[in-house]
């Protein structure tokens, strides 16, 4: 069991963040959780107190408007609430055509995937090195092995999540804190119905359960491990992709997407 700590975890109302939250629990963490659905991250936090001990604090918080990383950590550190450990786990999907999905959605979709990560990380980083102590996990996806035809701009969102945390982990070395991505293939989570993606390939092969994926993450991370993607399956798509030309990486996604 790892030493006290305080485990922030954004997108912690359904799917993937909800697990990981029950995950860092089980571990008897302190939790921040972080979302727009006020009702479901209470619920949560009501069933991981009693059942841990722990406390749980809720703050409601829509992460795609520009000024909200700011005020969350301005927020937490006026309550003398000092975060060891970020989870960067909120963000969705859009299926279609770039020249087509609504340009709005697509800017809130990066606004969110990357801009709001970033600043986070950027954020609560420098608190974990001066402490040494704590750490990054960043939820990307097996998206961000390869480009993304017909989820375009979701694919290089992940890509650039991915790889901002590999720099990291190698720039964090000798001073005691941690990064780590968890790349999730296809999980049974409301980014299903929210991305439009139920009758792609992809997802009519098979998806893990969003409980499956959080352990992995929280293991990898728990571990030191800097890439984590859970399941065989997933993970030898994501080496053959690295194999494979470039063409032939485009064209096998775009069928799978299709
Ligand atoms: N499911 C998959 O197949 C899959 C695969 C690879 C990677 N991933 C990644 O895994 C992560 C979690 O997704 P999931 O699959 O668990 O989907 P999900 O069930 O839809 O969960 C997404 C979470 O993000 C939160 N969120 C969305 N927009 C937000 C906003 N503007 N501000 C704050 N929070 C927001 C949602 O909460 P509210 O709606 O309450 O705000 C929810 O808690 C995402 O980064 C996703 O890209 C998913």
């Amino acid at each position: 069991m790892p030493p006290s700590e305080i485990v922030l975890i954004t997108g912690a109302s359904s799917g993937i963040g909800l697990e990981l939250a029950r995950a860092f629990a089980r571990d008897r963490s302190d939790l921040v959780l972080v979302a727009r659905r006020a009702d479901k991250l209470e619920a949560l936090a009501r069933e991981l107190k009693e059942k841990h001990g722990i406390d749980v604090r809720v703050v409601p918080k829509d992460l795609a408007r520009p000024e909200s990383p700011a005020e969350l950590f301005e927020a937490l550190r006026n309550r003398g609430v000092a975060v060891d450990v970020l989870v960067n786990n909120a963000g969705f999907g859009m299926h279609g055509r770039f020249a087509e999905l609504d340009a709005a959605g697509q800017l809130e979709m990066v606004q969110l995937n990357v801009v709001a990560l970033t600043a986070l990380t950027r954020l609560f980083l420098p608190g974990m090195i001066a402490r040494r102590k704590g750490g990054v996990l960043n939820v990307a996806s097996t998206a961000a092995f390869q480009p993304g035809p017909m989820l375009s701009a979701y694919y290089a969102t992940k890509a650039f999540v991915l790889s901002l945390t590999e720099g990291i982990s190698e720039e964090l070395r000798g001073t005691g804190v941690r990064a780590t991505c968890l790349c999730p293939g296809p999980t049974t989570t409301e980014f299903i119905a929210r991305a439009d993606m139920a009758e792609s390939k992809l997802f009519q092969a098979g998806a893990m359960s969003a409980e499956r994926a959080a352990r992995k993450g929280h293991r990898a991370f728990r571990r030191g491990k800097v890439v984590a993607i859970p399941g065989i399956v997933n993970s030898l798509g994501a080496f053959a992709t690295r194999l494979s030309p470039r063409w032939l990486a485009r064209k096998v996604t775009m069928i799978l997407n299709g």
